[in-house]
This record gives structure tokens, sequence and C-alpha cells, in this order.
């Protein structure tokens, strides 16, 4: 089984969100699993997209990271985009560690800057743990009222603080995509209390809790939505916001890790 071929018990998962999938790169005394040879779990069709479960040790945690994320905006169901979760449980993940990239709504925040999430609302229209009444995996109608644990968030500001970073908080609206926002959808994100805006994490976190795991979020924010004028985004700018974000975000998750100990 997939768990007696790692060498460790990985404690922390990590989700790793546009280009921050080389953070797997870093882990030590790595045991990598192609997500084909894993039962039932998705794998991408795509040329070059092929992913990977990497098993090690980061900072001092036995860690588990998926390198190689799906999306609802693939055409993956919430149940595939969601099912790497549901291994990390199995291996015995508590705590998940989930990054992204995003728009920020929060006429405060510029590109850049990284956000620690402190709630989100799922505008994906859907919702991975729909399907028959099975108490199995966890309770049929689990709590979100807090989804991204305060102690975490508090070790990730620490940590953040303690090289010198300061740390954007707020809510993050999950939508389906693939398709940005209209200047009217993003009028009505922000009146609702958006403070960015994306599309992925909301699955994967609303499973990580049916499980029972504990939940750290963190996004890049790498294009603005904000103001009367909105201005148009390009997968492009996202891209190269991010990966000009990635050392900064990559210093920030190891420094959580080290300080989960
Ligand atoms: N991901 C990065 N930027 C985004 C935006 N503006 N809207 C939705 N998803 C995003």
């Amino acid at each position: 089984s997939l768990q007696q071929k790692l060498n460790n018990e990985p404690k922390v998962g990590l989700i790793l969100g546009s280009g921050l999938g080389d953070l797997a790169e870093e882990i030590e005394n790595p045991v990598k699993t192609k997500y084909e040879d894993i039962p039932h779990f998705p794998v991408s069709t795509v040329e070059g997209h092929a992913g990977q479960l990497v098993a090690g040790s980061l900072e001092g945690q036995e860690v588990i990271a998926m390198q190689g994320r799906f999306h609802y905006y693939e055409g993956y169901s919430m149940q595939d985009v969601t099912f790497p979760v549901r291994v990390m449980k199995e291996l015995g993940v508590e705590k998940l560690i989930v990054t992204n990239a995003c728009g920020g709504m929060n006429p405060s925040f510029q590109p850049g800057d990284l956000m620690i999430i402190e709630d989100h609302i799922n505008m994906t229209g859907d919702n991975p743990l729909m399907g028959p009444n099975d108490e199995e995996l966890g309770p049929r109608f689990p709590d979100m009222s807090t989804a991204y644990s305060k102690e975490l968030r508090d070790i990730c500001e620490n940590a953040a603080e303690s090289i010198g970073f300061s740390m954007q908080k707020g809510v993050y609206v999950g939508i389906s995509g693939p398709t940005f926002m209209s200047a009217a959808e993003l009028k009505m994100l922000r009146k609702l209390g958006g403070d960015t805006v994306g599309m992925s994490t909301v699955p994967e976190v609303i499973v990580a809790r049916h499980a029972g795991i504990e939940v750290l979020g963190i996004s890049c924010i790498t294009d603005m939505a904000v103001g009367e004028e909105i201005e148009g985004v390009s997968h492009d700018e996202v891209i190269e916001t991010a990966t000009k974000a990635k050392p900064r975000f990559i210093q920030l998750v190891k420094q959580t890790l080290s300080s989960l100990a």
C-alpha cells in the first residue's frame, strides 16, 4: 500500500497553488508516487500535467505534498478535485496547508501581497460533499463556522513577522472559473464581504474539515479587481505576479512549517 511505501508518517499535507509546486522539490528523502499508481486517484490527460505525491521531511516536519493540482474548471468533479485530501487523511495527515493565487478585491491590497485566509465564501455552485447520506467519511452536515484554524493562522502570522513579512488577512471567495469575473460579479462579491477571489481551495478545505483536518490557507494576490473601473485580468499577469512572489511565498511556508514543531 501507499502507506507501506512511504518512509514517513506525514502529519502535514501541502497543496501547492500556482507556481509553488517547486517547493515539493525541496522535500528531503522524498518518496514520490505518481498519481496514476494510486487507486482511484484522478489523472490528468493533458500532456506534461502528470502529477505525483511527494512525501518526506521539510523544515523538520513530516509532510506529503501534491505536485500537480486538480481544478473544478478543468472539468474534474468535486470528488476528483478533493480526492487527494481523502488520501492524505488516510495517510494520517492532521494539518493541511493550502496555497493559491487569487485576485484582490479589497482596495487596500496590492499585487504580490500574501494573505492569510480567515474564511471563505463558496460561490462555486457545487459542493464536494454532495451525495448519498453516508457518515463513513465524516458528519453529514459538517460545521464550517471556523474552517481556517485560528491556531494555524496565528502561527503563520508570527512566522511571517519573524522574517519581516507583513500579511494581509481576509475572506477568500471561491468561484468555479475558468472565466474571470464580470464587472457586475466583482461588485457583488465585494458587497458580500470578499477580499479575494480565486478558482481553487474551497473544495479542498471543505473536505479537509469534513475529515477533521486543521487547515491553513495562504493566498498570493496576483492582480487587482477593485474600483469602479475594473481593469481586465489576464492569465499571463496572474502567472507573472505569482512567479515574482514565489520566493517570498516559499519562504513563508517553510518558516510556518518550522514553527509548527
Ligand atoms: N486567480 C488569480 N487571479 C484571479 C482573479 N482575478 N479571479 C479569479 N481567480 C483568480
